[in-house]
């Protein structure tokens, strides 16, 4: 009897293995790369306030007065910004490394690199070594942020991919909440165990994931990349909890090799120069080209700055303090990164329930609405008037709220989405480096934006979030697809067929495997055998 071909949705529909509890498991551990991303935003403007750490890093004496006693702008800048720096480059050279030697060799190397600038933070009593150490250490996020983003991408089951990497998001905000505490726990100490307890902690989080991802299998898809069938037939079976020669796991590798082999038809890989120069290419207009998914990538990161949300984290303090009638801003700033957190986990469900575009485009109608109401409410009404100022918190919080469960998760699960298999991981690392550019950029432009000797806008600040959490919603509504349910392959089939705004009505019809001969035989491929009547193995 012939083995049957896959027709039609409900067919297309068997290519993925039941979610099993060991999958979610899997899946949840690697987000824990949230949380050392999170912790490492989070503690260092705490600490730059601690007494005890200016009177290490700048030399001044205990009594200098209150006005004088902190670290220079410059050094602040300097300290503060070095880390994205760092981030920056390890997401850009990750990509390259997580396809030649694998993903999870990746995130542990990341996570090896990131103890040894621990260790120089730690030693650390002047700001060139603290900076000499946030850079290293900065390298190091970079790796896991982008690389954990692809492994998750890569092994999550496509149903509940959104949902899972959302929990990235989720630990991202742990992380934030965390690095306040233990911030907020140390910072009267006059030791040096003020500085050095909250950055030592970082070592905990490099060991639980760098250790933890020893034990997760490698990305199947990473194996397909490297040609090694029956290394990936074995990974996939160990992340979808199926034997190697169950017909699921067979099928879904059909698909993965499939569409690898379609893709490298498209646009062949070449040297390693012309390889980077894919990302760039193809047409502008066209959805699937490959220039339209590294535009697409790295302006969802960019956008996820724009809307402002680094703003509160970074200078809430400062900004809650100008607000005249608030008498506990760190209070304040504490109810942001509990709102951030607590927000996140509607995410887990809306995401797979109405999809990412409707999370986009409503969240940031939602932060634009919070952040013109603010602004007006600050510029209209004096800043004594107590009702005012208490709704201007609302409407922030109300903003963040908005962020963490749409623009938060949806802009880091999209860029896991988006790019077919051949540039994915140097989409993912480009992506997630324009998101450590912006980040930058933001944590520099912003002080001067609010400070009452340069922009002086005060509260007209979220004048200019609003107005580019509108560019966000119209960019949403035109240029973002909808991802949902659909498994990566599917993905590239999709944009290849339907502009983004129709995407969310597209059903898969048929599968790469079917249309190359795969499933038939497997007569395209001299490697590997998928014959779904004798639930054949790989060769
Ligand atoms: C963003 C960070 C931000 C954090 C807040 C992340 O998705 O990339 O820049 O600080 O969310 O929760």
């Amino acid at each position: 009897m012939a083995p049957p071909v896959l027709r039609g949705t409900a067919d297309v529909d068997r290519i993925e293995a039941p979610v099993t509890a060991k999958a979610y498991m899997m899946c949840a551990f690697a987000s824990f790369g949230g949380i050392y991303f999170g912790y490492d935003i989070g503690w260092i403007s705490g600490v730059m306030g601690m007494k005890y750490a200016i009177h290490t890093f700048t030399g001044l004496p205990y009594n200098t007065p209150a006005e004088d006693f902190v670290i220079s702008a410059s050094d602040k800048s300097l300290i503060t910004s070095i880390l994205s720096a760092g981030t920056f480059f390890g997401a850009l050279a990750a990509g390259d490394i997580a396809d030649f030697i694998g993903r999870r060799t990746t995130i542990i190397i990341g996570c090896l690199i990131f103890m040894v600038g621990v260790i120089m933070e730690i030693v650390a009593t002047s700001v060139s070594l603290l900076s000499a150490g946030r850079f290293i250490a900065g390298l190091g996020v970079g790796f896991e942020s982008a690389i954990v983003i692809l492994y998750m991408s890569e092994i999550c089951p496509r149903k509940v991919r959104g949902a899972l990497i959302a929990c990235y998001q989720f630990c991202i905000t742990i992380g934030l909440l965390l690095a306040s505490c233990v911030v907020y726990g140390t910072q009267d100490r006059m030791d040096s165990g003020s500085y050095r307890i909250p950055i030592g902690i970082q070592f905990a989080w490099a060991l639980i994931l760098g250790g933890g991802i020893a034990c997760l299998p490698e990305s199947p898809r990473y194996f397909v990349k490297q040609g090694q069938l029956e290394k990936a037939a074995k990974a996939l079976a160990s992340v979808r909890g199926q034997p190697v020669d169950s017909q699921f796991v067979q099928q879904e590798l059909a698909e993965i090799v499939a569409n690898h082999e379609y893709e490298l038809s498209v646009i062949p890989q070449g040297s390693y120069l012309s390889s980077w120069a894919n990302c760039f290419k193809g047409s502008l207009w066209k959805a699937n080209s490959n220039l339209r998914r590294t535009i697409l990538g790295t302006s969802l990161q960019m956008m996820q700055q724009w809307t402002g949300v680094n703003f509160i984290f970074f200078f809430g303090t400062t900004f809650f303090q100008q607000l005249g009638s608030i008498s506990n801003p760190f209070l304040i700033g504490l109810i942001t990164t509990l709102v951030n957190v607590l927000s996140t986990p509607i995410s887990f469900w809306t995401i797979e329930r109405f999809g990412r575009r409707p999370l986009l485009i409503w969240g940031a109608l939602g932060m634009l609405c919070c952040q013109f109401l603010t602004a007006i409410l600050g510029t209209a009404i004096s800043s004594d008037n107590d009702a005012a100022t208490k709704a201007q918190i609302a409407f922030i919080c109300l903003a963040i709220a908005f962020f963490a469960s749409t623009w938060g998760p949806g802009a880091w699960v999209l860029i896991g989405e988006i790019f077919p298999l051949p540039i994915r991981s140097r989409g993912v690392g480009l992506s997630t480096a324009s998101n450590w550019l912006w980040n930058t950029i933001i944590a520099v432009i912003t002080p001067y934006m609010v400070d009452p000797d340069k922009g002086n806008l005060g509260p007209k600040v979220f004048f200019v979030w609003g107005t580019l959490c509108t560019c966000a919603c119209i960019y949403a509504y035109f240029l973002v697809p909808e991802t949902k349910g659909l498994s990566l392959e599917q993905v590239d089939k999709m944009l290849e067929e339907v502009n983004p705004r129709n995407s969310a009505g597209w059903k898969p019809t048929t599968t790469f495997a079917n249309e190359m001969g795969l499933t038939k035989g497997g007569v395209s491929s001299e490697e590997i055998v998928v014959d779904v009547e004798k639930r054949g193995s790989v060769h």
